[in-house]
């Protein structure tokens, strides 16, 4: 009889497949990036800063002119007068019709959750930083899924150049050389002006494995741990925006108990809400045996779901409604449409924001970019009447 060798994929295998699946990846993101190698803005047209403002074209024009205000630059060979993301922030902040922080209050935190992967988190709460950044708001984004999607955005490269004290990982350390209080020797600038970030990477994972020892010990609040540590930005930064991982994890409860608010972007689609059902009903348990252990009440300023990836099938329009009824008064205006042009600035690292206008995408992405303005207005809107306003 002939001997068969059953095949064999062992930790030897593997850890080739990983070598070769990552010497690739960064191959690739090389080429995407290149000829710089870190990630820079888009310039900006006229006409979308005076669409930020809320001015007609013509009108922006004028004020413009009328002041000291950047002139832009117009590239050689080029038509349109083009502005950096700073003259765009400079420009935002003379004209803007919107309220600054009052001095001394703090900034509003908002944590983005749901249960499901795909379900848009990443994508929206970085197009929201942004956005806001955009606006002339200052913003810190804390990347609290140690898969490092949100740091990939911002141009770093988790997997190979970020350990645990590059990211959130030491308010959980229980090394007491090594154990921080506050977020300031992880918080790096990016190359959107306005956004911070503390990145994450795989080690920020031990975290998973120290707060449920905590927890089993009661050794100090668990739960409270990065909202204590957020207590020293918080008058610093306009927003403080924390993308979670896929799940109620620990990282993802500190989140939710750090955060004023809650954004749950929700895709129309069966599994997408089941998820979204399952998220609610496991945070209700946590809050409440929380509650009943310690004491510790946990009320939100604000939650908003936004449809997410909503395309035109009738199954879409059908599932709106369901979410609509069942997560009702919590449902924003706003929605994300589904557009291939995210899937093609998702290609190149980066978001509907980091597209230059080009001819072949300018229709779809314009609409999804328009789609992410009216959430930022919603969203900062909101912020600033109900926490920054007249007093
Ligand atoms: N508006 C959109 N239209 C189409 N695809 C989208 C849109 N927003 C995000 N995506 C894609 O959906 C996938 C999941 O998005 P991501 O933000 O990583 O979700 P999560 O953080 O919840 O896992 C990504 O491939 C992303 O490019
Ligand atoms: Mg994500």
């Amino acid at each position: 009889m002939q001997a068969t060798t059953k095949p064999r994929i062992g930790a030897a295998e593997i850890r080739t497949l990983v070598q070769q699946a990552s010497q690739v990846h960064d191959a690739v993101r090389a080429e995407m990036l290149a000829p710089h190698p870190r990630k820079i803005a888009p310039r900006f047209t006229a006409q979308q800063i005076a669409e930020l403002i809320g001015l007609e074209k013509s009108k922006f024009d004028s004020r413009l002119r009328g002041t000291n205000m950047p002139a832009g630059h117009i590239a050689d060979g080029k038509r349109r007068r083009t502005f950096s993301l700073d003259e765009v922030r400079a420009i935002v902040s003379q004209l803007k019709s919107f309220p600054s922080r009052p001095v001394g209050a703090p900034g509003y935190t908002m944590a983005c959750v749901n249960f499901k992967g795909g379900s848009t988190k990443t994508s929206t709460i970085f197009n929201i930083a942004q956005g806001l950044a955009l606006r002339g708001r200052r913003v810190l984004l804390i990347d609290l899924d140690p898969q490092g999607s949100t740091s990939t955005l911002t141009g770093l490269m988790p997997h190979t150049e970020l350990t645990e004290a590059d990211t959130a990982g030491l308010l959980f350390s229980t090394d007491s050389d090594s154990a921080q209080k506050s977020l300031e020797y992880a918080i790096r600038e990016t190359y959107w002006s306005g956004i911070d970030v503390v990145p994450a990477c795989g080690a920020l994972n031990s975290a998973e494995l120290i707060l449920p020892q905590m927890a089993a010990m009661r050794r100090g609040q668990w739960w409270n741990v990065l909202n204590a540590a957020l207590d020293a930005h918080r008058a610093e930064y306009d927003y403080i925006l924390l993308d979670t991982a896929p799940s109620l994890s620990y990282l993802a409860v500190n989140a939710a108990y750090a955060a004023d608010g809650l954004l749950m972007p929700l895709p129309p689609e069966q599994l997408d809400y089941s998820a979204a059902l399952m998220f609610w009903d496991m945070l209700l348990e946590i809050i409440t045996s929380i509650q009943e252990t310690s004491g510790a009440e946990k009320a939100f300023k604000s939650i908003g779901v936004v449809l997410s990836k909503v395309n035109a099938r009738p199954v879409a329009a059908m599932m709106r409604g369901i979410i609509q009824q069942s997560f009702a008064p919590y449902v924003l205006g706003p929605e994300i449409p589904s557009s291939e042009a995210n899937a093609l600035s998702g290609i190149s690292f980066g978001t509907i924001h980091d597209l230059v206008d080009d001819d072949g995408v300018a229709r779809t992405s314009n609409k999804l970019r328009q789609a992410f303005d009216r959430l930022v207005d919603t969203i900062d809107g909101a912020t600033v009447a109900s926490q920054w306003g007249a007093r």
